[in-house]
């Protein structure tokens, strides 16, 4: 009897807290009402203190979990390079995303924070990942399926560590490749940029940004940012980087804003405005841009974000560019470090009406929206069931695959190419990129600007060589073409010699040149190569077209491999004629620094004038001719 009591004493205590529970719950928790009701709801329970956090993004080591929760900021970055330190691995990023996680849910409103990365070519900050190839490459492959994928297998990638923001898609157009950032850009043109910048963010967002398997991408950088002109960088030892569009309008709108409306029609939810200007005007602070354009006209309702510290210099001195910037329509900012500087000119702002209460509840509601949207409230933290597929097989194989497409023949005489894997011969290898994963895979990767010979987990070119030729070949490899002597003292002979030469890695300004030049030291390789081989093929590992009219007419054979990334295997798969060669040119390739910047409404098509190789270019082997004309002007205009 006792025990019967008991038991209904236990029942009813159980209901009643759980109708309590069910009470307790405030509208802005309950994911049966709207979200719009839910983000008025929420913004009209926040102090001031709470929507400027709200506002505040701070890169990660700038801060603690401890200061997440004291000042309620909104969201977290980990810039290029900025891993959990001495712990890259899935665990410890996950570990670290949830504890800023856990401080965010611990305050008053319980209001989720948000944690951004450039996973830009995979989740390419952590180690082991998958590396897929740099946009341009994948610009070359123009497969949107295959973007789509890319983005779907790195958005699981992150999700395994917790995090469901990308500031990514890259939606430049780089209309100049002296630029550092062109290998981030699919192509100089804004239709091929479109459709596969809309493929990746649908790959990363799939049809619903709340569905547990997708985060949320970024377009960058708004707008423009592909258009700067030559010598307007304002970075120290910068050309292009960050500096100044001078086109029209009309060019402007043409070129360089038409991705928009793809991005927004395909559910751009969040994105980051440009470091770069218009007509002396910084993005960060241009009114008619944000407000007028990209809210009026494309109606974008998600979040706009600054990118790192790019709110700092729009105006004379910081609280003006605060003001200025927010104003303009900035709704978070990307601080990254300073992050009282920025809540102290904020308070400042409003309490000197500079900024309106309206115009920080709209940025707020803004934000918050998105957060909603993703599900964020409801499920915070990552899915550690992805952890297992981060880095696997099988996402190694699309990356494979995407390395394989995204291959541009630019020329195969002599039979060069297929190779012949069970042949009786002597294969030379060498060149800086022969054995470098790192240069495969450019800036961007583990670090910002990039990591050396062994700094990440993959299959370099030599490597894939060494798998894919039988037991008949002798492969030999030197990393500068140090090639012994045979028993009799005859200088070293192959049959065949493969040079990889390329670009060392680099990000932003750090890779804006006036000099596109093969390095002399991989130009000195080439030229003793040719000399020792009966057949030479160039394999070129680079961010950009550059300068090879001397090395096209000593080479049988050059492939365009651009930074492909982690899988190098993909380059063997088409070498050894397993797959041919589908990749053509998504950037016209100079034949000499002199013809930059391009003039694209009348670009010559005969003469050396013209450029070494037009857009679309790209031989296979089922048409080996269709480069007739070109290689005969290389040839006749060779210096
Ligand atoms: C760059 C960021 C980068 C960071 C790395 C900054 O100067 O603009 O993109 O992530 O440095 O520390
Ligand atoms: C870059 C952005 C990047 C941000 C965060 C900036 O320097 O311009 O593309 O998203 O850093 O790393």
């Amino acid at each position: 009897m006792m025990k019967l009591r008991y038991f209904f004493l236990t029942l009813l205590l159980v209901l009643v807290s759980s109708v309590s529970a069910q009470e307790a719950l405030l509208p802005y928790q309950n994911p049966d009402l709207s979200i719009e009701e839910r983000v008025s709801d929420l913004v009209s329970r926040m102090t001031l203190e709470e929507k400027i956090g709200q506002m505040t993004l701070v890169e990660k080591d700038s801060i603690n979990p401890d200061i997440l929760r004291e000042y309620f900021i909104g969201a977290v970055v980990s810039g290029g390079g900025d891993y959990p330190t001495g712990n890259n691995t899935v665990e410890g990023w996950a570990a670290m995303v949830q504890g800023y996680q856990d401080a965010a849910l611990a305050t008053r409103l319980a209001i989720p924070m948000l944690y951004g990365v450039d996973a830009v070519h995979g989740h390419s900050n952590l180690l082991g990942s998958v590396v897929f190839p740099h946009n341009i490459g994948l610009g070359a492959a123009a497969n949107p399926g295959l973007v789509e994928e890319i983005g779907r297998i790195t958005a699981r990638e992150m999700i395994a560590t917790g995090i469901y923001w990308n500031y990514a898609p890259v939606l430049a157009v780089p209309q100049d490749i002296r630029w550092g950032r062109t290998y981030e850009g699919y192509s100089e043109n804004t239709d091929l940029v479109t459709e596969l910048a809309t493929a990746a963010l649908i790959g990363l967002q799939g049809d619903d940004i709340a569905a547990a398997d997708t985060v949320l991408g970024t377009p960058k950088h708004f707008v423009a940012d592909g258009g700067t002109a030559f010598g307007t960088s304002p970075v120290d030892n910068g050309l292009l980087d960050r500096g100044d569009t001078l086109v029209d309008e009309a060019t402007l709108r043409a070129v360089h804003l038409a991705p928009y409306y793809d991005a927004i029609e395909n559910g751009a939810r969040s994105i980051m405005i440009s470091f770069s200007s218009w007509q002396g005007e910084r993005l960060h602070g241009h009114e008619y841009l944000i407000q007028d354009v990209l809210r009026g006209e494309l109606g974008f309702t998600g979040f706009i974000v600054s990118d790192w510290a790019g709110v700092d210099n729009v105006a004379s001195d910081y609280y003006a560019s605060v003001v200025q910037s927010i104003n303009a329509g900035i709704d978070m900012n990307m601080v990254p470090s300073d992050y009282m500087r920025f809540i102290t000119a904020m308070n400042q702002a409003v309490s000197s009406g500079d900024i309106t209460l309206e115009r920080i509840d709209e940025a707020v509601a803004n934000i918050l929206r998105v957060k909603f949207e993703l599900g964020l409230f409801e499920r915070p933290y990552g899915d550690e069931t992805y952890q297992a597929s981060v880095g696997s097989e099988a996402h190694r194989a699309v990356a494979r695959d995407a390395v394989s497409q995204s291959l541009v023949l630019l020329k195969n005489e002599q039979n060069a190419l297929p190779f012949d894997a069970d042949a009786t011969q002597t294969v030379l290898v060498t060149g800086s990129g022969a054995d470098n994963i790192g240069m495969q895979a450019g800036g961007w990767t583990i670090e910002w600007q990039g990591v050396g010979a062994d700094g990440l987990v993959g299959t370099t070119v030599l490597s894939a060589l060494e798998d894919a030729f039988g037991e008949n070949t002798t492969l030999r490899y030197s990393p500068r073409g140090r090639f012994s002597a045979d028993a009799d003292g005859n200088p070293a002979h192959g049959d065949i010699g493969i040079v990889v030469a390329g670009e060392q890695p680099y990000a932003e300004w750090f890779g804006d040149t006036d000099d596109l030049a093969l390095s002399n030291q991989d130009r000195a390789l080439i030229a003793a190569m040719r000399e020792q081989v009966d057949t030479l093929v160039v394999i070129l590992l680079s961010g950009r077209p550059l300068v090879i009219d001397t090395e096209l007419n000593l080479a049988d054979a050059v492939v365009a491999a651009w930074l492909p990334g982690s899988e190098g295997a993909g380059i063997t798969d088409v070498l050894f004629g397993e797959r041919d060669f589908v990749g053509r040119l998504s950037f016209t390739w100079l034949r000499s620094m002199d013809q930059l910047p391009y003039d694209f409404s009348a670009l010559p098509t005969e003469g050396c004038d013209a450029p070494l190789f037009p857009f679309g270019y790209g031989l296979s082997y089922a048409s080996p001719d269709e480069g007739a004309f070109w290689l005969a002007l290389a040839a006749e205009c060779a210096p």
